[in-house]
C-alpha cells in the first residue's frame, strides 16, 4: 500500500447551525479585523448578516468584500487581495461556493508577503501563510473548504490553473447544511454533480487509496441518493444534510487523490466558454468514464452498487448500468448531456484538447493515459 499524507483543517465543524460558532471562535482567537470574502447574492439573501454582526458586537472591525461574482479570474484575486491590504486583517473568512473561498485561501496566503499569484500557480510554490482563514461554504460543493487548491483563470495563458499548497487548507471549516437552503435549483444541480464527480474520479482513480475509498464512496451513494431530493424541493434539509456530507467527503479526497480525467478536460470548457465548473464536469463525466471503463471495470461495478444500480450478470454490465445511473442522475437534474448545448464551437476543440493535455497535475491520476488525440476523440464524442 502506498503512503498517503492527509491534508485537512485543523477544524471542521459539520451540522446544522454550526457557523453561528464561526463568530464566537474568531473573538475567543482574538481576532478584530476580519476581511470576509463572498459574492453578491449571498449578501442579498442575509447569508452573512448574522455573522457580520455577531463580529461586530464582539468588537471586531469587519470589511466585506463580496465582489465575487464569477469564476475567479487572477486579476480578481489581485484585486481582493490589495482591498484586505487596506485592512491589514488578522483573519480571513471565505463564505461561498469555491469561487469565494479560493479567493479567500489566496488572499489569506497572499495579502501580507511578496509573492504575487501568479508566482503560486502550480504544485507548492506558495511560501506559507500566517493570517488565520476560516471558510463556510454555501454550495455543496466544491469542497474547497477542506481542500489545498484555489483554481483560477490565468487570463494570460487563457487557461483555469490551480495553485495547490498545504498552505491553502483552512484553518477551520464550518460546513452548515443550512447555509445550501437557499441554493437555487440549477446551482445545486451543478455543484452537487461536480461533488459527486469529485467522489468518482477520487474512486475511479489511477492513485487510489482505501481511507479515500472509504470517503468517496459513501459520497456517491450519500449523493446519488440525496440530489434530486435537493434540487426538487431546496428546504428538504435532510436532503441537503446528506449533500453536505457527500460534498465534504469529495473535498476530503482532493488534497490527497484528487480527481482526474474530467476535471482536466473540464477546465478548457470554463476558461473559454466561461461554462460553470459543475455543468461541464457533468456533461464530460460520462464520455471520460467510457473511455476510462476497461482499465478498472471491478471498481466501476462498486461505484454502480454505491449507487443503487441494477447488478448485471457480468462485473462490466454491472459497471455499465452505474454509468447509466449517472448519466440519469445528470439529466434528471436538468444538465445538457452535449458539449454542442454549452455554447462551445466545434473548431475550439482541437486547441481546448491541447489545453486539457496541460493538466498533467490530474491526467497523471487517470485511469488510462490520455494522449491530445484521445482527449480530442472525447470531446468530438461529447460535442
Ligand atoms: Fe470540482
Amino acid at each position: 500500500m502506498r503512503t498517503i499524507t492527509l491534508l485537512q483543517p485543523g477544524h471542521i465543524l459539520f451540522g446544522n447551525g454550526c457557523a453561528d460558532q464561526c463568530a464566537e471562535d474568531l473573538l475567543a482567537r482574538g481576532y478584530r479585523r476580519v476581511f470576509l470574502v463572498s459574492s453578491p447574492p449571498l449578501v442579498e439573501l442575509g447569508l452573512i448578516a448574522l455573522l457580520v454582526s455577531a463580529l461586530e458586537a464582539g468588537g471586531a472591525e469587519v470589511v466585506v468584500y463580496a465582489e465575487i461574482d464569477r469564476e475567479p479570474t487572477v486579476s480578481m484575486a489581485e484585486v481582493a487581495i490589495e482591498n484586505a491590504r487596506a485592512l491589514n486583517p488578522d483573519a480571513i473568512v471565505g463564505v461561498g461556493g469555491g469561487s469565494a473561498m479560493d479567493v479567500a485561501k489566496v488572499v489569506a496566503a497572499l495579502h501580507d508577503g511578496d509573492q504575487r499569484v501568479s508566482d503560486i500557480l502550480g504544485i507548492g510554490l506558495l511560501e506559507g501563510r500566517r493570517t488565520f482563514l476560516a471558510c463556510l461554504p454555501t454550495t455543496a460543493g466544491t469542497g474547497s473548504e477542506v481542500s489545498p487548491n484555489a483554481i483560477m483563470l490565468d487570463e494570460a495563458a487563457n487557461l483555469k490553473k490551480g495553485a495547490v499548497s498545504p498552505h491553502l487548507v483552512c484553518d477551520a471549516a464550518y460546513v452548515d447544511p443550512m447555509l445550501t437552503v437557499t441554493m437555487p435549483p440549477a446551482l445545486t444541480a451543478a455543484t452537487g454533480m461536480d461533488a459527486m464527480c469529485h467522489c468518482v474520479e477520487a474512486y475511479l482513480n489511477l492513485n487510489p487509496h482505501p481511507i479515500v475509498d472509504l470517503l468517496v464512496l459513501e459520497g456517491v451513494r450519500l449523493i446519488g441518493a440525496n440530489l434530486r431530493r435537493a434540487v426538487e424541493d431546496g428546504d428538504d434539509l435532510e436532503a441537503r444534510e446528506q449533500m453536505a456530507l457527500g460534498s465534504l467527503y469529495g473535498g476530503l479526497a482532493l488534497g490527497s487523490v484528487n480527481t482526474n480525467g474530467v476535471h482536466a478536460l473540464s477546465y478548457p470548457l470554463g476558461s473559454e466558454f466561461h461554462v460553470a465548473h459543475g455543468i461541464s464536469n457533468a456533461v464530460l463525466l460520462p464520455y471520460v468514464l467510457e473511455f476510462n471503463l476497461s482499465a478498472m471495470p471491478d471498481r466501476y461495478a462498486q461505484v454502480a452498487r454505491a449507487l443503487g444500480a441494477e447488478e448485471g450478470s457480468a462485473v462490466e454490465e454491472t459497471a455499465r448500468s452505474g454509468m447509466d445511473a449517472l448519466k440519469q442522475l445528470s439529466a434528471d437534474v436538468g444538465i445538457p448531456t452535449r458539449m454542442s448545448d454549452l455554447g462551445v464551437s466545434r473548431e475550439a476543440l482541437p486547441r481546448m484538447a491541447e489545453a486539457a493535455y496541460t493538466v498533467q497535475r490530474l491526467l497523471r491520476n487517470n485511469p488510462r493515459p490520455m494522449s491530445v488525440g484521445d482527449i480530442l476523440k472525447i470531446y468530438e464524442t461529447a460535442y
